[in-house]
């Protein structure tokens, strides 16, 4: 099964947003970098609230379509968007409901990874692309040496470690990236400037225990409270404190894929 984010509506705006001139570098590298007119039909997979249609949008006035498992995520659009021109619909990217050729751009953010048939929503990705049409294949992304990061990723290993699981929102980037290559080739890489966030390692503790990301989802009460545990220790043996104020540096990447005129 897909990851349906109908639980993440009242806390993913104020958990996952970018700081606004992060949201204006996020959809101006695009629009400065990436050929595709004012006008353009663009389709987004996972819209979800709009966190990047919107700003996509405003800055560069493309026909926008949206698609989503969610209804109450697209709701959440639907109340921030002003005169944003944008259809939105109810449905799964593994059968998109539109013609052959019909876009001349697919976006796709933190997507591929919630997909249970993630393969085949890039064929489907394929088909509703005109030849020469372009992927923008988008992400958050952070320096690797980042605490936030290292806590985060010690406690998806000590939760996956404990339930012997694999949820299919660890399926790594490279995995995708490397799906994605085969049908399209090679991508540009394209990227903002950086910005700094500051949390403390007990904030990334409490958004882990409060099942703010979706691959805490499927994690049984106890194996979360162990990890829990687990990371609050090594966060006072690694930080010192649980309110030490850690730094993190942030940026956004987009990967743009052609795709070839003929379909492979
Ligand atoms: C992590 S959110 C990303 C939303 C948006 N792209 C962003 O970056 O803010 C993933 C969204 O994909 C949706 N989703 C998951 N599986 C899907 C599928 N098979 N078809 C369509 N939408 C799906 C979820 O409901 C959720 O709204």
């Amino acid at each position: 099964m897909s990851v349906v984010f109908d639980r993440a509506v009242a806390f993913y705006d104020r958990t996952r947003g970018l700081p606004q001139q992060a949201e204006t570098w996020m959809a101006q590298v695009v629009g400065e970098d990436v050929p595709l007119a004012a006008g353009s039909k663009v389709l987004e997979i996972g819209v979800g609230t709009g966190r990047i249609a919107l700003p996509l949008i405003r800055q560069n006035r493309y026909r926008y379509t949206g698609i989503d498992l969610s209804r109450s995520m697209m709701d959440v659009l639907r109340t921030k968007a002003d005169s944003e021109q944008i259809a939105l619909v109810q449905g799964d990217a593994e059968r998109l409901p539109f013609a052959d050729g019909a876009f001349d751009a697919v976006v796709g953010v933190h997507i591929f990874h919630l997909i249970s048939g993630w393969q085949q929503a890039m064929d489907e990705v394929l088909r509703v692309l005109r030849p020469g049409g372009l992927l923008l294949h988008g992400r958050n992304s952070r320096v690797d040496s980042s605490p936030e990061r290292q806590l985060r990723d010690y406690l998806h290993s000590l939760s996956n470690q404990q339930e012997q699981s694999r949820d299919p929102g660890l399926l790594e980037h490279d995995q995708i990236a490397g799906e994605l290559e085969q049908r399209f080739g090679k991508p540009r890489e394209l990227q903002t400037p950086s910005w700094t966030v500051t949390q403390t390692p007990g904030e990334i503790l409490d958004m882990y225990a409060d099942r703010c990301w979706s691959a805490t989802w499927s994690l049984s009460d106890e194996t979360l409270a162990r990890a829990v545990a687990e990371g609050r220790r090594l966060a006072i043996e690694r930080f010192g404190s649980l309110d030490a104020p850690l730094k993190d540096e942030q940026l956004f990447k987009w990967n743009v894929y052609r795709r070839p005129e003929t379909r492979p």
